[in-house]
């Protein structure tokens, strides 16, 4: 049942981000509110590529760069095959990886193998599991233990819980849920959401749950509202396709509230990477679009593709002069737009994120 919810969802996400499917963000085709973050362009900021490191650090940890493979899938054959897929394009380029929740191994453990490949492909790497915050602090432990996970990300999804025909409908646990998990694991506990962002007054809450890092996962990618739509007999939700927080809006409204940001959520190329990193976020994650690269050319595409990335986000440090990931937060950035009205109701400051108060 869950195996092939999963199988569902790579199909409607992939839709999703296919050329030819319906905007990804759901509002006009090609925008984005990354587009309303601009750099304010120094011709003389420049500096020298070899200067240039992509390393980050956050919640003491140090990743080669700042850039991840997000959460998605496990628990059916096909996406057992795409978690094994993924964690090679993963170990090619060095990249941080997640597994899709791991719920379905929970709930039937002959799906193990579905999940394992995601270490046994990376032996090196840095992998993180994936649960929801039902789960008991002995399950967390044993999605950890599973795959030798080096971070455990919770995710947060009620709007997709509520469209979702068979989703959940009791909410209120969750956050001593999460304080429990973080009490059992002895790897750092990421909190994420799937699409719809995180706010500042969350992520404040989460840090008082002992939470080491939180990662918005904004509006503007992959649509988990339309995704379980898609799913339903009548696509009777289609008012909540448009609900959330975009990730610039996310970025902005939950820096300096505590804890380090992570950013995904509709991260279209090497710019809005950095934008991301220059609202304040210490890497950068992506899902729907490196999938849809995956199925549609193989795992050579994707290891094209993410190539192409890590190349042109040097580049773009370069040329702003920004030698680290940390450092593009020390850029002029102008905040333009509905972004700007976002940032003037919620009173927050529209220049840079001047380092992590974090
Ligand atoms: C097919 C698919 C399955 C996903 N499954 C999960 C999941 O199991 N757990 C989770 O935390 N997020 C899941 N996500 C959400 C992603 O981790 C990410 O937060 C979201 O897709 C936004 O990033 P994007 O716009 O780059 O796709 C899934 C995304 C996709 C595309």
């Amino acid at each position: 049942m869950t195996g092939n919810r999963k199988d569902e969802h790579v199909r409607l996400a992939t839709t999703q981000h296919s050329p030819q499917g319906p905007a990804p963000s759901g509002a006009s085709p090609g925008h984005s509110q990354f587009d309303e973050v601009r750099f304010l362009h120094h011709a003389l900021a420049g500096t020298d590529r070899a200067k240039v490191s992509l390393r980050t650090g956050f919640a003491g940890l140090e990743w080669p760069v700042p850039l991840y493979i997000n959460a998605m899938t496990g628990g059916s054959e096909k996406t057992g095959e795409i978690n094994r897929d993924l964690a090679i394009a993963a170990r090619e380029t060095g990249l941080p990886i997640a597994t899709g929740s791991m719920s379905p191994y929970l709930k039937d453990p002959s799906t193990a193998g579905t999940f394992t490949p995601v270490r046994r492909e990376h032996p090196d790497g840095f992998v993180m599991a994936n649960i929801n915050a039902t789960a008991t602090a002995e399950e967390a432990r044993r999605a950890v233990g599973l795959i030798e996970a080096d971070a455990l990300q919770i995710h947060l999804n009620t709007v997709q819980e509520t469209v979702m025909p068979e989703g959940d409908r009791s909410f209120g646990h969750w956050p001593a849920g999460i304080e429990r998990i973080v009490a059992a694991v002895d790897v750092p506990v990421i909190v994420k959401e799937v699409g719809f962002g995180l706010s500042g007054r969350t992520v404040e809450h989460l840090a008082a749950l002992g939470v080491r890092a939180a990662d918005v996962a904004g509006r503007g990618g992959t649509n988990f509202a339309r995704i379980e739509n898609g799913r339903r007999e009548r696509a009777d939700y289609a008012y909540l396709e448009e609900w959330g927080l975009s990730t610039p809006a996310s970025l902005l409204d939950a820096h300096g509230r505590g804890l380090p940001l992570l950013a995904s959520g509709g991260v279209r190329h090497p710019l809005d990477a950095a934008r991301a990193l220059a609202l304040g976020a210490h890497a950068v994650g992506a899902s729907g679009g490196f999938l849809t690269v995956l199925l549609d050319g193989g795992v050579d595409a994707l290891v094209r593709r993410i190539t192409l990335w890590l190349d042109q986000l040097t580049a773009l440090m370069t040329m702003l002069g920004a030698h680290s990931p940390a450092a593009l937060a020390d850029c002029d950035v102008l905040v333009t737009g509905s972004l700007r009205a976002f940032c003037q109701d919620r009173g927050l400051s529209t220049g840079a994120a001047k380092g992590d108060t974090a």
